[in-house]
């Protein structure tokens, strides 16, 4: 049976009510493809066993040193591809979105009609989340900022706002420079490693800070990081991060996923961390809410929102 994504379910997944989707989004949500068939039976057991063969294949460990080599040749496959396109905002997709996949949505396997439903997904789920958390910012400093993919829509929905990209490896620093000069943005890169923060890179007053996928690098080593925010202070914290500890490890999908993060060595402890800081009142904690969303191994996409008491 096809089914949709509606309005409704939208702002189930994200914790909020349809009226407070803007023109923008309900413009995304009603122009996009958000159609997929529920995978059951034998069908569903294909993906389980396809799931757990990737799974004993996979030797990739977030955090180790070759980690970093690959993140610079990745970054720096996207900036040529930037070049020589002229500029398309297409090559800013990560390669590691990938097209056609069977994906995590609402406790089932599901197949998409359409091949990008995953990225198009996380397009109205930013545009809400942005739109919710950053207007009013004077300035968004993005953590592990990749190609810029979250920037330049940040760029789109703020013309007036600078934008900040931040990441250890020079390929992606290159790659969001060259965005601002291409497009003419307010949009600047800088090499920043978050395990050993630069405590001389200051934010204005108001600003905002993101990070998605970025945290769950850092293979739990963030203290150093979240020490360097409330040092900071900035008015508004957004962090979309896999968090292992939203599973139900009792049911068989949620195990799944858990295991692989676990496997892989993704951070943990994130949102724990934060809770303990919420009762110490260092920071007032404004949203935390599992999507229910994801790729086929896991889901990348629990947001938190805290702000400095
Ligand atoms: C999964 S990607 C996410 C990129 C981007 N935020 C996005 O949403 O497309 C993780 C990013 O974190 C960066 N990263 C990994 N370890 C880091 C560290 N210690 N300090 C800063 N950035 C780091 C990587 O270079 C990469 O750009």
């Amino acid at each position: 049976m096809i089914s949709t994504v509606t309005p409704g379910d939208f702002a189930r997944s994200f914790g909020t009510t349809v009226d407070d989707f803007s023109d923008a989004c309900r413009r995304l949500m009603e122009e996009t493809n958000f159609r997929f068939r529920v995978l059951e039976g034998a069908s569903r057991d294909a993906v389980v066993l396809q799931v757990l063969k990737k799974m004993d294949a996979d030797r990739q460990k977030i955090g180790e040193e070759a980690r970093t080599q690959a993140w610079f040749a990745g970054w720096a496959e996207n900036l040529e591809a930037y070049r020589n396109s002229g500029h398309s905002r297409e090559a800013l997709v990560p390669r590691f979105i990938r097209d056609g996949q069977v994906i995590r949505l609402n406790g089932q396997y599901v197949q998409p009609e359409n091949p990008r439903f995953e990225l198009d997904y996380m397009t109205v789920f930013r545009t809400w989340l942005f739109g919710k958390y950053l207007a009013g910012c004077p300035s968004l400093h993005e953590f592990g900022c990749g190609t810029g993919l979250n920037l330049v829509l940040c760029a789109d929905l703020f013309p007036a706002m600078e934008l900040h990209g931040l990441d250890f490896v020079q390929s992606a620093v290159d790659l969001v420079h060259a965005i601002g000069v291409a497009e003419g943005r307010r949009l600047q890169g800088h090499l920043f490693d978050m395990r050993h923060p630069d405590r001389n890179v200051r934010l204005k007053p108001g600003s905002g800070v993101l990070t998605f996928g970025a945290i769950e690098q850092l293979a739990g080593d963030f203290e150093a990081f979240l020490d360097y925010l409330l040092d900071v202070r900035p008015a508004v914290c957004i962090h979309v991060e896999p968090t292992v500890e939203v599973y139900d490890e009792d049911i068989l999908f949620d195990y799944l996923a858990a295991r692989f993060h676990r496997q892989r060595g993704y951070t943990r402890g994130l949102l724990p961390r934060l809770e303990l800081l919420e009762s110490e009142r260092r920071i007032r904690i404004l949203k935390r809410k599992r999507l229910g969303f994801g790729s086929l191994m896991m889901e990348g996409y629990t947001c938190m929102v805290w702000q400095p008491v």
